[in-house]
């Protein structure tokens, strides 16, 4: 569910008619609807209630401070996987005892950061990142708190490029190797074993690959406590689909209904990284139509977002729902839907059915919320858009739009090319 919707056939988000906001703020313009956000965030928390997880918003979903900040006021936890988001953590206000950071390559100075900061714990992702933090930490002479990443080698049924629990991929270590590391735990002087993690991957609308999962996690825990090695955390990950397109994902209720029983066993704290299911449908992209051309062949409308603002449909071929912000036309064309970038990727749909429009008329890409900003760039020299958040009838602008100072602000042209 998300407040975005047609009321007297014009496109709403809260309170606010979302043209309005095209036309106040220009566009390609994101619009994040507050409610929405925090109303996944709490469901999440009510259907796992009977056991008070720690939810860590997983920052790189949509790391805006403002957002990070609304979830924080609310609980939150934060998901981070660098030391840029360690610091938009803190400044979002976010309890170092609340942040949790995986990564497959932490570098030696992010490490020391985390470690200064105190989060909870890393997700460690291989032995010698293990072996790195126990050395960081003896140098600091501080103890580093961390959870194993286990590698559960299950199939999520997801894009490939987003599947993150199988052997073939590069993220976390194997129950094999993971059991050896616990059992030589004492090497690490400067380290403490907090828990588990697992994370399989993203937009998995199925509840089956998560029980599969931590089925076999559950199991090790308790092998491991037949060697009288107890943990404290099990952290299961992100990656709950949602509704892009005609998928029927878990709710809240049905996943907690069926992880719920094997998590409580374990009695260990639960620690969830949702980041894709609290933010994905609360935000659009609103974008503004330049051109219709035909061809022979087809029939483009031609918008001012582009690939660079929105990449999933380039990159993963994803499906965004697409809708006008004015009153439906009941005449429909079947059209791509392209950007202004230099590449025949540059687009958010191909042959897709759409209402009729024209030259001026706004259309909405739904479903822009998660890895939407988030994963945008500069390419083609394109300023990076403005970020509005709607509060029932109030808007706050929470991303100014990009000037052409901003994109060469960090360029410097050598002394030597000075001059005539
Ligand atoms: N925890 C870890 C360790 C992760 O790597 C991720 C996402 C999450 C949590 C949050 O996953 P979520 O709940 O959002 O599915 N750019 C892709 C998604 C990449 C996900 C990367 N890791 C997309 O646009 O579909």
């Amino acid at each position: 569910m998300h407040e975005f919707k047609y009321k007297n056939n014009q496109f709403y988000c809260e309170s606010v008619r979302v043209q309005k906001l095209a036309e106040r703020f220009g566009t390609p313009l994101y619009v994040y609807s507050y409610h929405t956000l925090i109303s996944h965030f709490l469901k999440l928390g009510q259907a796992f209630k009977k056991i008070n997880p720690l939810i860590c918003y997983s920052v790189k979903a949509n790391s805006n401070l403002a957002l990070l900040r609304a979830l924080v006021k609310k609980g939150a936890g934060l998901d981070i996987v660098s030391g840029g988001e360690l610091f938009r953590a803190l400044k979002a206000g976010c309890s170092p005892k609340k942040i949790v950071y995986a990564s497959v390559g932490k570098t030696e100075k992010e490490i020391e950061y985390a470690i200064r900061k105190g989060i909870l714990f890393f997700n460690v992702e291989s032995l010698p990142e293990l072996e790195s933090i126990n050395g960081i930490a003896r140098r600091l002479h501080k103890t580093a708190n961390v959870a194993i990443r286990i590698n559960p080698d299950v199939e999520p049924k997801t894009h490939k490029y987003i599947t993150t629990g199988k052997l073939t991929n590069k993220f976390g270590i194997d129950l094999r190797s993971a059991r050896q590391i616990l059992l030589m735990r004492g090497a690490f002087t400067n380290i403490r074993i907090a828990g588990l993690h697992i994370h399989i991957g993203s937009q998995i609308t199925e509840s089956s690959p998560y029980v599969e999962a931590i089925r076999k996690v559950v199991a090790f825990i308790g092998n491991l406590k037949k060697e009288r090695l107890f943990l404290e955390y099990l952290n299961i990950g992100g990656g709950l689909g949602i509704i892009y397109d005609k998928e029927t994902p878990q709710t809240a209720k049905r996943f907690a209904r069926k992880v719920l029983p094997l998590l409580e066993k374990t009695k260990l704290k639960i620690i969830m990284e949702p980041g894709r299911f609290i933010a994905g449908n609360s935000g659009i992209l609103a974008t503004k139509v330049l051109y219709v051309k035909n061809t022979s062949k087809k029939k483009f409308v031609i918008v001012d977002a582009a690939m660079n603002d929105l990449i999933r449909p380039a990159l993963y071929g994803a499906y965004h729902n697409i809708l006008t912000l004015e009153a439906e036309n009941k005449v429909k064309d079947k059209v791509d839907i392209v950007g202004p970038i230099c590449e025949s990727g540059d687009f958010f749909a191909k042959d897709r059915l759409l209402p009729r429009v024209k030259e001026g008329d706004y259309i909405a890409v739904m479903g822009a919320g998660a890895y939407g900003f988030s994963m945008s760039s500069n390419y083609n020299s394109r300023r990076r858009v403005a970020e509005v958040m709607v509060v029932k009838d109030k808007v706050f602008v929470i991303r100014k739009r990009e000037s052409c100072e901003d994109l060469i602000r960090n360029e410097l042209v050598p002394s030597f090319l000075s001059g005539r």
